[in-house]
């Protein structure tokens, strides 16, 4: 795989710098790429015939199932192989020692798909690779930081200026392990991501998986809808990097200004909100001294108590614990605003009970996962007693408006039921507004109800084969009626939504 791939990196360069690369050529200086960058990179154009690669690689006596496994051709259905990338410019991605282990390749114009990618294959696996990290690490521990990107044109932007220690996380989260690689490098990450929502998502993300890396990140700030390469392009650009670079922010500052920017701080709900919404930030804070600062600036700007924030954070951190996003917060550290133990039995702790939980909070604040949470699912997909009953008379009841539908049930409820609603719909800190999380929580319910129904007629089976009956045939069939269900519950879920938009 190394040596194909080697093998057609290098043809790749050849093709741009031969006469058919004379587009891509054009399409990279209009971009203001010099020809030292395309070399340092190694970008390369893949032409446009249907056999380039394909007829070079026979050529050279290669195996074109190593090149398959690269992404770079494929196998037609008549047993020929053709070119995968055509007419596209091509993004060598190489591991820290320089060997090319993918490929990226770019359309020259407006064609979709945007990029073509290199699937995983035994010597790339995505979330283990900086794009550029060869090229920057000499760089990166000269200067002893790293400017992180999302995209290859925003590398090539920076590292033509002035930043030549800059990789690209190629349009993924950062990674925990992605973390660790560069803390061999330098202990200070700036993130340059595209000041848009995803960019922003994107710069959560990271923070977690820079958490105990030993690499403190901090997150430039653009205006709205720039990247890294927009800015550059602009005249005075570079000295405005510079100083989005010097402001850049932690992960509070970062956080603290994006809920301040999503909640209404005035109201008291509102401020709750907020407080929820940094919980896992602070409790993510190892330094005691910092976390105290920083409690004390949300008493500060929110108006209330340090009292009142430590006990909003308390009370957000159960939750977050009990909706499965604990994983987030770094072990031992809910101490520093929670000083009680953790409670309730195993069984509220497992993804089953959480799903559910999480499920039923949903349904009861809007009034589209109500209507999504009926059509999916039945009573039967919830298993703990409480709960069961619960989506019992939710799915069931006709009523459309999810407060009105708690009040009922509130009001209709014995004493468990009602603490238990009560307890939902004013806990804070879950995410309530996130089909992610609505889709995956009702897709492990249906999956284990399935998998549930599925050990119950295996062991009929059994049962059946020990006794020496025979098996009826739809017995049989539902089995594998119920197999094929699990198999396909990712693909199951997904045209389910088609058909419902
Ligand atoms: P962008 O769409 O911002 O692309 O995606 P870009 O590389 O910055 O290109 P320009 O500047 O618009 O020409 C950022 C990154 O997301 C990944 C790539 O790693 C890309 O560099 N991506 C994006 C894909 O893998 N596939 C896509 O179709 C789009
Ligand atoms: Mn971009």
């Amino acid at each position: 795989l190394y040596e194909v791939a080697e093998f057609a990196a290098t043809r790749f360069e050849e093709h741009l710098s031969g006469n058919m690369g004379e587009t891509a050529t054009d399409y990279l200086r209009s971009r203001g790429v010099s020809d030292e960058l395309v070399g340092k990179y190694r970008i390369g154009y893949a032409a446009p015939g249907w056999s380039s690669l394909v007829d070079e690689m026979k050529m050279a006596g290669y195996n074109l199932r190593a090149a398959e496994m690269l992404g770079l051709v494929r196998r037609a259905d008549a047993g020929h192989y053709y070119d995968l990338l055509r007419n596209r410019l091509v993004f060598p991605i190489s591991d820290v020692r320089g060997r090319v282990i993918a490929f990226a390749g770019r359309a020259l114009g407006d064609d979709e798909p945007k990029y073509l990618n290199s699937p995983e294959s035994e010597i790339f696996t995505k979330g283990d690779v900086w794009y550029g990290l060869d090229v920057a690490r000499e760089s990166i521990r000269r200067r002893d930081r790293v400017i992180i990107v999302e995209g290859y044109t925003d590398v090539l932007a920076c590292a033509d200026e002035a930043w030549p220690e800059v990789v690209a996380a190629m349009g993924t989260a950062v990674t925990p392990n992605q973390a660790r690689i560069l803390s061999r490098y330098t202990q200070t990450a700036y993130a340059a991501f595209d000041a848009d929502d995803a960019g922003a998502n994107a710069a959560l993300r990271s923070f977690r998986s820079f958490a105990g890396s030993g690499v403190d990140l901090r997150v430039i700030r653009f205006d709205e809808g720039m990247d890294p390469a927009d800015l550059l392009s602009e005249e005075d650009g570079p000295a405005r990097f510079e100083v989005a670079i010097r402001d850049a922010v932690g992960f509070f500052d970062f956080a603290w200004e994006r809920a301040k920017k999503t909640y209404d701080l005035r109201s008291s709900r509102g401020k709750a909100r907020a407080v929820a919404d940094m919980a896992p930030v602070i409790a993510a804070e190892e330094d005691p001294v910092a976390r105290g600062d920083h409690i004390r600036k949300l008493s500060d700007e929110l108006r209330v108590s340090e009292e009142a924030v430590r006990t909003g954070l308390r009370r957000a951190l159960r939750a977050v614990r009990s909706t499965g996003g604990a994983r987030d917060v770094a072990p031992g550290t809910e101490d520093a605003v929670e000083p009680e133990g953790i409670e309730g039995s195993d069984d509220a702790g497992s993804a089953q009970y959480k799903a559910e939980r999480q499920v039923i909070t949903m349904m009861l604040r809007h009034p589209e996962y109500l209507r999504r949470g009926r059509e999916w699912l039945v009573a039967e997909d919830f298993r703990t007693e409480l709960y069961g009953a619960l989506a019992g008379e939710i799915l069931s009841s006709e009523e459309e408006d999810p407060h009105r539908l708690a009040g009922n049930l509130i009001s209709g409820g014995d004493e468990r039921k009602k603490s238990e609603l009560a307890r939902l719909m004013m806990e804070e800190g879950t995410p309530d507004n996130d089909d992610r999380v609505f889709e995956d929580c009702a897709a492990l319910l249906k999956r284990r109800a399935v998998e549930i129904k599925l050990e119950e007629l295996q062991r009929r089976i059994s049962d059946m084969q020990e006794r020496g009956e025979t098996i009826p045939v739809d017995v049989w069939r539902e089995q594998s009626s119920l197999l094929g269900k699990l198999k396909g519950s990712g693909e199951i879920w997904r045209s389910n939504r088609g058909q419902r938009e």
